[in-house]
């Protein structure tokens, strides 16, 4: 008995009886799959569920119902959420988080699972430490921006998107010589641009942490046509601005005799069918979220890290912005020649 005593987890006994569960933000590719998991782990819990719609405009307003084990039949396989999803900016105000917890405690919810981004956590973490409701995040945005966790649920599927329309583009710029710039999503973060850009043999890879000057791409595409290029593909992350793909190609127009066409991919990569990757990512963070608040457990993400599950502090999670290695632009640099 005593060798097993090292496995004994210190949390008290499961005291939650009902999970509120909802989407937050953006919607992401594989977020469904999380709430089946999420679901379907705590009825066999003996938990009951109630999906909160519309995020945190749900939770103020009381847009609630109980979920059933047999609602979550072929969802695993859907794009967006089935318990929508919206922004709230009444939540970033203290009175509106009141009403929102006096809802929640008189549905009887006694513990809250959010799929969402940071944005999202930071109100997750507001719930806990204002109205102390336990409260487990789960990453989903295509972003991939969340600190503490490798890899966010949609991310996968969005990367794939845009590389679907990439190869497609490549064909028509191939066949006319010409040179494309392909804005994907990334408001604050080039995780999109920089996996697509290696993936679709990129040139040059713009985000928000690695600026370019136009006199640099300039140089760089009159180089290529000096090697024998005929056709390229710039990749920018679409950053604080929609459509600043635009401004790029009248910039390179103006400084050069290039002609640039611009494709801009938008939200097309936010919907669509999950990779296996994002559905599994999905159900392992979805069951685990419910087995925390079992334990006890609140005030933390279930990420992933090194492919094994982990924990990490709403705490840290949005106050640290999760850096952007640029080895990748640096790899598509080289690679493209
Ligand atoms: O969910 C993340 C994201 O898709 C960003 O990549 C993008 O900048 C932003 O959301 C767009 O948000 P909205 O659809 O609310 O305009």
């Amino acid at each position: 008995m005593i060798k097993y005593a090292f496995f004994i987890k210190s949390y008290p006994m499961n005291t939650i009886k009902k999970i509120g569960l909802f989407t937050s933000g953006g919607d992401a590719p594989g977020m469904n799959a999380a709430i089946r998991a999420v679901v379907r782990t705590a009825i066999s819990h003996q938990i009951e569920v109630v999906g909160i719609y519309q995020g945190y405009i749900g939770m103020i307003e009381n847009k609630m119902a109980p979920l059933q084990m047999r609602e979550m039949a072929n969802i695993i396989q859907r794009g967006g959420t089935i318990l929508k999803t919206g922004r709230s900016a009444e939540f970033l105000k203290a009175e509106f988080r009141t009403t929102a917890a006096k809802n929640l405690k008189s549905a009887g919810i006694d513990g809250l699972v959010c799929i969402g981004g940071d944005g999202s956590f930071k109100g997750a973490q507001a719930l806990w430490a204002e109205h102390r409701i336990p409260v487990i995040g789960i990453p989903g945005t295509i972003d991939n921006d969340v600190y503490g966790t490798d890899d966010t649920i949609g991310f996968d599927t969005a990367v794939n998107t845009a590389l679907n329309a990439i190869d497609k583009i490549r064909d028509t710029a191939d066949s006319h010589d010409r040179i494309f710039i392909v804005e994907v999503m990334g408001r604050n973060s080039g995780f999109i641009a920089s996996h697509v850009g290696v993936a679709g043999g990129a040139e040059e890879i713009l985000t928000p942490d690695n600026v370019v000057t136009v006199s640099k791409i300039v140089e760089m595409l009159k180089d290529s046509r000096a090697r024998g290029k005929t056709s390229s593909i710039l990749i920018t992350a679409e950053g604080q601005k929609p459509g600043r793909a635009y401004d790029l190609a009248d910039a390179i127009r103006s400084k050069s005799n290039f002609d640039a066409k611009v494709c801009i991919l938008g939200h097309q990569q936010r919907g669509g069918s999950p990779t296996a990757h994002d559905r599994i990512l999905a159900s392992q963070l979805g069951a685990a979220a419910v087995q925390a608040l079992i334990q006890g457990k609140s005030n933390l993400m279930i990420g992933i890290a090194a492919d094994k599950i982990v924990e990490v502090d709403l705490d840290v999670v949005t106050k640290k912005l999760k850096p952007h290695d640029n080895s990748l632009i640096n790899l598509a640099r080289m690679l493209s020649v």
